[in-house]
């Protein structure tokens, strides 16, 4: 699908920095959902840290089946409760998101027709380019967004550092760089850290090294202090250099769907249900110059509406940020979630298909 971009808003501050004005944008939820005043069942309670090791134990302690008797009296049966992904199972859900949608394609289209123009600055001119990707995941865009630099400065040397906290996301990033032959002049370093650790760290040392990009991709959600890490990220550009986040649109169909939902779905790991939206009121309040690029992109979820396909199951899952939504949501939110998915605020139909507006932005700041 070719995408069409849009430079839709372009804001400039007369300074560039501005300490005060932390807004803090992330609603956890409190297992109330207003669309039926029901109370959830048992919710198992996950902090952050699961991304990245303990979240089994925890969800196997938290995770208690509710027993109830069935109107013959005959036996008791157990209902599953409604609960967050695991780190394997949101990864197995997330390749199913991104083989039934457009999110990668959408990238491309940007990096193919915004990022040359927007790092042809970088670096004013040094013999080196400092990159930093924070929750770059397996590499994949990183990887992309370095060539693009070496073409636009070529036989300007890249030092590239990652901040990731997921070891097997580096192996993978590090295996991805070995079979990378192309790539010449860059140099890789890897932190394997929240961007949370790397700040304390970086404070701990005193030591604050400047960047000519840094970028942000898709990961905003999982912070603890959106404004904070938006903040410090800011303040290790050098002159010349850009701050890349890419972060779902306010007008997604996901926007959408956590306006009304956010209430009754289990605490995710991406517990912060932020959007586009959200961080252009951090960087207004922050009085930072910046555009925002928007880039329509599809993910179809057809088979969520047929009951019991495993890519339906996937689907769900990815989209509620829950285990087996379909055989553990109660009946009413089941049945409302899937109606609510089918409304033009959400998707779309196209030969038959249910296409989700899952729609990016890419917001460029100035440093
Ligand atoms: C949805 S993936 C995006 C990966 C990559 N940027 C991309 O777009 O393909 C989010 C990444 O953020 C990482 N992550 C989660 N919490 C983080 C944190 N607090 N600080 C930095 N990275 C984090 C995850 O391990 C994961 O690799």
């Amino acid at each position: 699908m070719e995408s069409k971009a849009k430079v839709k808003r372009v804001f400039k501050m007369k300074q560039s920095k501005n300490a005060d004005g932390c807004l803090r944008i992330g609603i956890f939820s409190n297992g109330f959902c207003p669309m039926n005043g029901a109370k959830l069942p048992v919710v198992p309670v996950i902090d952050r840290d699961d991304e990245y090791g303990t979240r089994k134990a925890k969800d196997a302690s938290f995770e208690k089946a509710i027993l109830v008797t069935p109107a013959n009296n005959s036996e008791l049966c157990v209902i599953q409760p409604m609960r967050s992904l695991t780190v394997d199972e949101y990864a197995k859900a997330f390749k199913s998101f991104l083989d039934h949608s457009t999110e990668h394609q959408c990238m491309d289209q940007f990096n193919k027709k915004e990022l040359p123009g927007i790092i042809t600055s970088l670096g004013n001119g040094k013999s080196a380019i400092n990159v930093l990707g924070v929750g770059s995941g397996t590499g994949e865009q990183d990887l992309k967004m370095i060539r693009i630099i070496q073409a636009m400065h070529p036989g300007t040397f890249i030092k590239n550092e990652v901040i990731e906290p997921n070891p097997q996301h580096i192996l993978s990033y590090k295996d991805a760089v070995r079979n990378s032959f192309d790539l010449k002049n860059v140099s890789f370093t890897w932190h394997q850290l929240t961007s949370m650790e790397y700040e304390k760290q970086a404070k701990e040392q005193k030591i604050q090294k400047k960047y000519d990009f840094i970028h942000l991709i898709q990961m905003l959600y999982r912070v603890e202090d959106t404004a904070s890490t938006i903040r410090f990220f800011h303040s290790c550009l050098d002159c010349y250099a850009k701050l890349l986040i890419i972060i779902l649109s306010g007008n997604s169909g996901w926007a959408s769907i956590w306006k009304k939902y956010r209430h009754c779905l289990p605490p995710t790991d991406s517990g912060h249900y932020i959007t586009a939206d959200d961080i252009e009121v951090v960087l207004k309040r922050m009085e930072l110059t910046y555009q925002v690029y928007d880039f329509p992109s599809a993910w179809d979820i057809t088979e969520c509406f047929i009951d019991g396909d495993t890519t339906g199951g996937h689907t769900l899952d990815f989209l509620t940020g829950t285990k087996d939504f379909m055989n553990t949501a109660p009946q009413d939110l089941k049945q409302s979630l899937l109606q609510a998915l089918r409304q033009p605020e959400c998707s779309t139909k196209k030969d038959g298909r249910i296409i989700f507006r899952n729609d990016l932005s890419m917001i460029v700041v100035h440093s």
